[in-house]
């Protein structure tokens, strides 16, 4: 498997953190040292379906591919309006694709899960284009009046189109049975048969247990591709890991031993777009050309679950 085009597109509403500490009891000191995080965009007259759809045709024209040619959309998401049909259902049709679709939740860790789902797709040759697309929306998870949560989102979409190639190494995902560190619960509709209420509650999180679910996986899942592959932590040129906090970053590459260069960011501008912050991530560098050919890239997610997710390609786009 091989990528050959990427593309993301993002609201255009950029909030900082002054913005938020204007109705809410933070600063922009406390976010910015806890976090990493100085802004990031919100949807507010955009819709996500549009983002999703620009981000897919975007990752298409790179490809030089028409949607027709798609064999297979995986659409990473976990909020949206819609609840059926699936967010990829509705993309297809805006981008001229024929194609099966699925939505797969895996939370943060969805884009890596995508990929994953992609190649054993191709492995067993029921697929050759696929189109891997995350589109996220958490800012309508958490609770505006939640300091804990709300800090820290931001809403953004990214896609990548893969095809047949050697590119792709290897990846490993995990699901740990770790639903009370973090959750959302949707409210249902009431029920005549139902005795008690389901109203959901908005995103809980319990930021320290996440934290160190998140360092471990990560480092664990990449040292599991490491050792796969037969490629040392120092041959690897870039580490694009999730974006959700600056120190969790830091902390795996201190682990790692590797130097800042190698582990680039967004989240100051971004915030934490879940699934999408490693696509929208790759397509940076990509467009900036920060990515060459031949590079060693390994991409590490973890999310809600507790998932996470790990793989290792070399970039050959150009
Ligand atoms: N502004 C000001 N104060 C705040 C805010 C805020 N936005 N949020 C929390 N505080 C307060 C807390 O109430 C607490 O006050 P107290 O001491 O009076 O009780 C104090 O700040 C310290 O809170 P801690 O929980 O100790 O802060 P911590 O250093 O752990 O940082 C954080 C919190 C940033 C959430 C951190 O734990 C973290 O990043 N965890 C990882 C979670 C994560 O990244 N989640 C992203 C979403 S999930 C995902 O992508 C997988």
């Amino acid at each position: 498997m091989k990528i050959i085009g990427t593309g993301s597109a993002l609201p255009s509403l950029s909030v900082t953190n002054e913005m938020l500490s204007l109705f809410m009891d933070t600063s922009d000191e406390w976010i910015r040292t806890r976090t990493g995080i100085s802004e990031r965009k919100i949807i507010s007259d955009e819709n996500l379906t549009d983002l999703a759809v620009e981000a897919a045709k975007r990752a298409l024209k790179e490809a030089n591919m028409d949607g027709a040619e798609l064999d297979y959309i995986i659409c990473s998401n976990v909020m949206n309006y819609y609840v059926t049909p699936s967010l990829s259902c509705l993309i297809a049709g805006q981008i001229n694709a024929s194609c099966p679709c699925v939505d797969l939740n895996a939370a943060c860790s969805g884009f890596v899960y995508g990929l994953d789902m992609a190649h054993a797709y191709q492995m067993a040759g029921k697929a050759k284009n696929i189109l891997i697309l995350c589109a996220e929306e958490p800012t309508r998870m958490c609770s505006w009046k939640d300091r804990n949560t709300a800090v820290l989102f931001g809403d953004g979409a990214a896609a990548v189109v893969v095809t047949e190639g050697n590119d792709f190494k290897a990846s490993y995902i995990t699901a740990k049975h770790r639903p009370e560190i973090l959750y959302y619960q949707r409210p249902l509709e009431d029920c005549p048969f139902v005795k008690y209420q389901q109203r959901g509650v908005p995103l809980y999180m319990n930021g320290k247990e996440v934290f160190k679910m998140a360092v471990n996986a990560s480092v664990e899942g990449i040292e599991r591709i490491l050792k796969e592959t037969g490629y040392t932590a120092d041959q690897v040129d870039h580490y694009i890991l999730h974006q959700a906090n600056i120190r969790i970053i830091e902390t795996i590459r201190t682990q790692l031993r590797q130097p800042e260069e190698k582990f680039p960011h967004n989240i100051e501008r971004l915030g934490n777009t879940s699934s999408a912050t490693i696509p929208i991530l790759l397509d940076e560098l990509n467009k900036s050309g920060e990515l060459k050919n031949g590079d060693t890239v390994i991409l590490c997610g973890f999310g809600a679950g507790f998932t996470a997710g790990a793989c290792l390609f070399t970039w050959t786009i150009n």
